[in-house]
């Protein structure tokens, strides 16, 4: 294998040796198989192609200083892919099967988990869709479930840096009633133009409001939103967004620090009452914000003057990252280690 310079790898994709799949037919799922091929050979007209049943997941593994791969809170992907299987219409894969799944395929390409150091995991990429060929708008009669893995460093470019996000009011990524709770792709291709446009401004990301009255926060393109004032962890609660597993282990985090965790709608005009900001998600881990530009209101929101983050945006990075490679105890229960 060529050397890989581990620490600094980006979020990107990198073959390794194996990925794992698991089929749907005839009402039930089959047994586990071992791909080294990094291709699909697929009907052309299944319904993941024409119709959008496709969901996946983002979940990492990470390599202690004892050497151990700790996989982060596996189940929690597994209930949310039931989730978004719900939402389109796809079977449901047992939470044990998927957890079958994820440790298999890391064990199988246990020399890509990056050395403890480094500042690198190996993200993990489960993926279902809908296989069978249908025609008319229904759901599919098979499935199958596919699980990639590939090394990545940081999701943004500044790492844990702070970095601008923006507001732009004349994109939806997602509907109110919509599939932004669940982890399907479309909604990853609707937000593909407001992202473009982001980033050739100088952005991180897009910062997106509430589609029905561009009134509320909602989430960080593939990031969900907090902010720290005082000694609170605010973060909107929204049924547009998607339940994200690092926001929720913030939380927690947050309470073990004796803070006091609000989970409610905000207002726009609250940011200007923050005293930190910050995108979280798997990919992002914790990606401080610098400032949020409201591009059509022309206000800018500042939360780092100083190019750093913040301390509290800072402590519950390291708390999270030391339960994650394992240098802090794991009193949640939060890590499977292969
Ligand atoms: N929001 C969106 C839209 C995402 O794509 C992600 C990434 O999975 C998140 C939030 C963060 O979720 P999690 O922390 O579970 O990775
Ligand atoms: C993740 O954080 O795992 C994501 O899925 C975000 C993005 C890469 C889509």
């Amino acid at each position: 294998m060529k050397e890989i310079d581990w620490s600094s790898l980006s979020f990107g994709y990198m073959p390794t040796d194996y990925n794992v799949r698991i089929n749907y037919r005839n009402g039930e799922w089959g047994v586990l198989e071992v791909s080294s091929s990094d291709t699909l050979n697929i009907h052309m007209a299944a319904t993941c192609l024409h119709y959008g049943q496709e969901a996946f997941e983002g979940l990492k593994a990470f390599r202690g200083k004892d050497g151990k791969i700790r996989i982060f809170r596996i189940e929690e992907n597994a209930k949310r892919l039931q989730s978004s299987s719900e939402g389109i219409m796809m079977a449901k894969l047992p939470i044990d099967r998927f957890v079958e799944a994820v440790k298999k395929v890391v064990e199988l390409n246990e020399r890509f988990v990056p050395p403890y150091g480094s500042g690198a995991s190996l993200y993990i990429r489960p993926l279902l869709i809908g296989t069978s060929a249908q025609v008319g708008v229904k759901p599919a009669a098979e499935y199958m479930l596919v699980i990639f893995v590939t090394p990545v460093g940081p999701y943004f470019k500044s790492g844990f840096k702070p970095s601008p996000y923006a507001i732009l009011r004349h994109f939806d990524r997602v509907a109110p009633l919509g599939t932004g709770r669940i982890k399907v792709g479309g909604n990853y291709a609707a937000s593909l133009q407001a992202g473009d446009e982001a980033h050739r401004l100088g952005y991180s990301a897009v910062l997106y409001l509430d589609a029905k009255e561009k009134k509320y926060l909602d989430e960080c393109g593939p990031a969900n939103f907090f902010a720290i004032r005082g000694n609170s962890y605010i973060t909107p609660k929204s049924d547009s967004i998607l339940p994200s597993i690092t926001n929720d282990s913030l939380t927690i985090l947050a309470e073990d620090m004796g803070m006091t965790v609000e989970r409610r709608p905000i207002e726009v005009s609250e940011l200007a009452t923050f005293e930190e900001a910050g995108a979280c998600g798997t990919a992002a881990v914790i990606s401080p914000i610098e400032r949020i530009d409201d591009l059509d209101e022309k206000k800018s929101y500042v939360f780092s003057k100083d190019g750093e983050a913040g301390p509290i945006c800072t402590k519950l990075y390291n708390k999270l990252q030391g339960i994650q490679y394992g240098d802090e105890p794991d009193t949640h229960g939060w890590n499977t280690i292969v």
